[in-house]
């Protein structure tokens, strides 16, 4: 279980709700145990996580975009890295149950937690520092 820290508020309200949902997301895959939940129920669980996870990367992508991020590149390559080695992830696994849920969660958790206080943060500050509006919305 994931609880959410001060220290993970970039500043920008779009983009730490965002977080606040995958986070979220992550904990209920979490505690989607192969006891009550089926093969489908899981895979549902992991979709809806891995959906959510390419819409907030797009909306991240689409502000840097508009405000002429120069590390656009560079973060959306560690975007797309994330999402292709989850897609590994699962493929290695053949059968959906308790190891690759935890080992899954806790691979995305981690990578989740360190791009949030690493590189989603550097695009927080660069966006305060252009004044974009986005940092305005409370
Ligand atoms: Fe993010
Ligand atoms: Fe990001």
């Amino acid at each position: 279980m994931i609880n959410w820290k001060k220290q993970y508020n970039t500043g920008v309200k779009k983009i730490d709700n965002q977080h606040m949902k995958l986070l979220q997301l992550l904990n209920i895959m979490n505690g989607s145990d192969i006891i009550r939940y089926n093969e489908e129920k899981i895979n549902v669980v992991i979709q809806d996580l891995i959906d959510y996870t390419n819409y907030h990367f797009t909306t991240e992508e689409d502000i840097m975009i508009k405000y002429d991020y120069p590390g656009y590149e560079k973060h959306r390559k560690e975007h797309v890295t994330f999402v292709k080695s989850i897609g590994d992830h699962i493929n290695r696994s053949r059968n959906i149950g308790i190891v690759l849920i935890s080992s899954l969660s806790t691979y995305i958790g981690e990578w989740i937690i360190d791009h949030l206080l690493g590189t989603d943060q550097e695009f927080a500050e660069y966006l305060r520092s252009v004044d974009a509006v986005e940092t305005h919305e409370s």
